[in-house]
């Protein structure tokens, strides 16, 4: 899709339709007054006549537009005449492609940065736009035997009174290009996206920018780490694991980073604590976490943002074999802590805690993980907001501000010692799970203990990164909101 500013009068602006908005009591917004002036009062007399009320995503496509440049006009309603909320002005938007995307059109205008948005500039306007039309636009047809149906639509025009919502832009896209890569590396077939594959996409990165380095961890070199844990989950599959490790160099050279890790499950079975049958499939997604990782480091070195970011993604599969590892089992973790394997299936929390110790060798400003990595986080919050969970009130504060900006919300669970009883192992120094209450505390209690000495936020996105039913498939988040805290670490 070709996107574009454009700052001309939108009367002047040729293109095959312009959307423009209506309230509720039917008042014009100001690129509709002015199409309705290049129609010689159209809009003005359907509005009259009760076509379309402005009711919030109300629609009425005009396809014929007498003695006029303008070709056709799609009009979409935007509710009660106030600012709208980011969460409504997402819905015109989503409204509009996807009205948008049933025509034949090979051109828009979309004339509506110039509706009032809470807290939202013409910056932040225009990438909601990119954002939600390149969400819908979406499609994984990687595995289908014949193309799907071809979308006509090549040009978006976005129009504007000012060429500052061409920073919007530019962000609007490096962000949709990085939730475009999470979500196709997760809706991609377990057999496909392998650790080995994940890996490659780590190399890639490095191959397309100057400022990205990528290093391959093996087997024997976690080995060597001591990184007893991470190896006890990947016994149990014959596809190697591999540890991933992104350096992006965009600040100055003495700038401590910022540390994202990402979980990179490709395929939970459960290891012999077998999950059950039903919905199996879906756990291809358990490497939603180290997708986001990826997706986030290109946005930032297509923003070529002045920080240093590294991406660490443990990636492996939890598979039952006469190897794997057993409940019973004890490990002992890179960081010496021994754990007792009490359910395989939390086998997150074991490949996050030993790349949680390694972080600590990147002398981190601050380390963000980002895992699928409770049911229990779905119960609690369903799919609404990541759980948060982490050591510092500050970092926690920064998140919570930046997924409001970024409408990828989180919702902060509490990190108290008391829940740390229900770790303890009577024969290692901690068990890995902890009892059916609290699950996703208990799991973030888990990863604490692999946090000191800096820093540290855990986002538990199982509820979050993955669609379930009729559209299954993956979300991208948390893309958005890690770039948002980004922007805003940039703007400090
Ligand atoms: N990857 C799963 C968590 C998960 C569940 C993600 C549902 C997405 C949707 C994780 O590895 C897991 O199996 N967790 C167990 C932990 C339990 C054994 C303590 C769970 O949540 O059931
Ligand atoms: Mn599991
Ligand atoms: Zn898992």
């Amino acid at each position: 899709m070709n996107y574009s500013i454009e700052t001309n009068r939108i009367e002047n602006v040729k293109s095959d339709c312009v959307v423009v908005g209506i309230y509720s009591n039917q008042t014009l917004s100001a690129s509709a007054q002015m199409v309705d002036s290049a129609t010689n009062g159209l809009i003005s007399s359907v509005v009259k006549r009760g076509d379309i009320l402005g009711k919030l995503n109300d629609t009425l496509f005009l396809n014929v537009i007498p003695n006029s440049d303008i070709e056709r006009v799609l009009l979409v309603g935007l509710g009660e005449q106030k600012p709208l909320t980011t969460k409504n002005y997402r819905k015109v938007l989503a409204t509009t492609i996807s009205t948008i995307k049933k025509s034949r059109l090979n051109s828009v205008v979309i004339a509506l940065t110039d509706i009032d948005v809470e807290k939202a500039d013409l910056n932040l306007k225009t990438r909601q736009i990119v954002e939600v039309f390149e969400d819908a636009i979406y499609q994984f047809i990687d595995c289908k035997s014949k193309p799907a149906d071809e979308m006509t639509l090549k040009n978006i025009v976005i129009s504007a009174t000012d060429s500052v919502a061409n920073l919007g832009l530019a962000q609007g896209l490096a962000i949709s290009s990085g939730v475009n890569l999470a979500k196709h590396l997760a809706d991609l077939p377990p057999n496909i996206c392998t650790p080995t594959f994940l890996a490659e996409q780590g190399l890639t990165l490095a191959k397309n920018f100057d400022n990205i380095e990528t290093t391959i961890l093996d087997v024997a070199d976690m080995e060597k780490l001591g990184m007893g844990s991470l190896l006890g989950v990947t016994r149990g599959s014959r596809e190697p694991a591999k540890l991933i490790s992104i350096e992006y160099k965009g600040g100055e050279a003495n700038a401590k980073p910022i540390v994202f890790v990402g979980k990179g499950l490709t395929f939970d079975a459960g290891g012999i604590s077998l999950k059950p049958g039903a919905g199996m499939d879906e756990m291809k997604h358990d490497m939603c976490g180290g997708a986001a990782v990826l997706g986030t480091l290109q946005a930032a070195a297509e923003l070529s943002l002045p920080l240093n970011i590294v991406g660490l993604i443990p990636a492996t599969e939890n598979l039952p074999d006469g190897q794997a590892c057993k409940p019973g089992d004890v490990l002992t973790s890179m960081s010496g802590k021994t754990i007792e394997v009490l359910n395989t299936d939390a086998e997150g929390r074991l490949i996050l805690c030993d790349t949680l110790t390694y972080a600590k060798r990147f002398n981190p400003d601050v380390v963000i993980d980002l895992a699928t990595l409770t049911g229990a986080v779905l119960v609690a919050l369903g799919r609404v907001p990541s759980g948060l969970l982490g050591n510092d009130d500050a970092l926690c504060n920064d998140l919570i501000s930046a997924s409001e900006t970024a409408n990828d919300s989180v919702w902060r669970l509490p990190l108290w010692e008391e829940y740390q009883e229900q770790l303890k192992s009577n024969f290692a120094d901690l068990a890995n799970i902890g009892g059916k209450d609290a699950g996703t505390i208990t799991a973030a209690c888990f990863l604490a203990n692999f946090t000191e000495g800096f820093r540290w936020a855990h986002l538990d996105i199982a509820g979050t990164a993955w669609r379930t039913g009729s559209a299954k498939g993956a979300t991208g988040r948390p893309v958005p909101l890690l770039m948002q805290y980004l922007l805003n670490r940039v703007n400090a």
